[in-house]
């Protein structure tokens, strides 16, 4: 697909892997971690390369996401996820063998991909963005490219959009760029360690959701006039999100995330149609957590593109939401770092 001046998916990868070599170690194999936005990536300037309008900041989960093992293996791709051989005509065996085509030494050339992860597919917990990240990081390793952090960003991008933060641990801020080519837009680490910082996920559902977040983007983008204060707003929660993070401000950086989740799907229910990800269960835990706020514990929410809703807060707040959710799953993002 050409279109104007901007370049395909395929020149991208044809311009960093330029000088590469392309011979086969056998196999690679890579994790890259889950991440979760606190500012959110929400509507695109260019669709076939994955550009955002505007930046966005995430944390990625510490030893939760995607493991992907890569080897070339006959002329038809083979996906197995969990061990289970994907239907070729599976949405997620088509997502993942268009974006190998990008990458295959001859066009008859196969895959076999092996993947396994802790996160539902397609329930808002991001499992493309770590899906996408491992699997470029696997080619790396399959190839032989040594490729630097920036190169890994930018192709994970070209899978999905939050793909390119996911190839970094910590904080990391995704970099919207304003070239034609998105050579300046990836992902970049914030190396701040922030050891008392917490996140638990809860999932509300584990249904595949309604309206991917592609189309969900697309429709919002298109026809929302709330999308019109998007960019300006995300701007200013970007700034603010950065500055609670390097005063380590727990409380500004709990408020503006949750503001910007909440503005985010603000701009969806504006579409024409809707678009609706919560669930009546989203809405009694949004509650909930502003009553444990009520009550003094700093605890805030994010959401994505689905009903879950993941937790914010700090380590002495802990228990409180052990308390109260049970069935949520306490992250520590810097646990490595806590280690050391
Ligand atoms: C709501 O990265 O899944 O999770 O670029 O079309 O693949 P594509 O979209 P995707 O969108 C993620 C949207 C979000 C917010 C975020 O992670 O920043």
């Amino acid at each position: 697909m050409k279109r104007g001046c901007a370049l395909t998916k395929q020149e991208v990868v044809k311009a960093i892997l330029a000088s590469r070599p392309v011979v086969s170690s056998g196999a690679g194999r890579a994790f890259a971690p889950a991440n979760i936005a606190l500012c959110k990536y929400w509507g695109k300037r260019d669709e076939e390369l994955n550009l955002p309008m505007t930046s966005s900041l995430s944390v990625s989960l510490d030893g939760l996401g995607t493991t992907t093992e890569i080897c070339l293996r006959g002329d038809v791709d083979r996906l197995y996820l969990h061990d289970r051989e994907l239907a070729p005509d599976s949405e997620f065996a088509r997502r993942t063998s268009s974006y190998l085509d990008l990458f295959r030494p001859e066009s008859s050339a196969g895959f076999e991909v092996r993947t396994r992860g802790d996160i539902p597919v397609a329930a808002g917990l991001a499992s493309s963005a770590s899906g996408f990240a491992a699997l470029i990081l696997a080619l790396d390793q399959l190839f032989g490219w040594a490729l630097d952090g920036v190169s890994l960003s930018i192709l994970a991008r070209l899978g999905s959009g939050s793909a390119c933060r996911s190839v970094f641990d910590g904080f990391v801020e995704w970099h919207a760029g304003t070239r034609t080519d998105g050579m300046d837009s990836h992902a970049e680490p914030l190396n701040v360690h922030w050891p008392e910082f917490r996140i638990a996920l809860l999932t509300l559902s584990d249904r595949e959701k309604p309206v991917g977040s592609r189309p969900a983007m697309r429709q919002t983008k298109r026809t929302s006039t709330l999308y019109t204060a998007w960019p300006v707003q995300a701007a200013a929660d970007l700034r603010d999100i950065r500055a609670a993070i390097s005063d380590q401000d727990f409380e500004r950086l709990g408020r503006v995330s949750e503001s910007n989740a909440l503005a985010m799907h603000a701009t969806m229910l504006g579409a024409r149609p809707p678009v609706l990800y919560w669930l009546p269960e989203t809405v009694e835990t949004l509650q909930r957590i502003w009553a444990l706020r009520g009550a003094g514990a700093a605890i805030y929410a994010t959401m994505d593109a689905g009903p879950n809703v993941k937790l914010l807060f700090e380590a002495k707040h802990e228990a409180a939401v052990r308390d109260e959710f049970p069935e949520a799953r306490v992250v520590t993002p810097f646990e490595r770092a806590e280690e050391a």
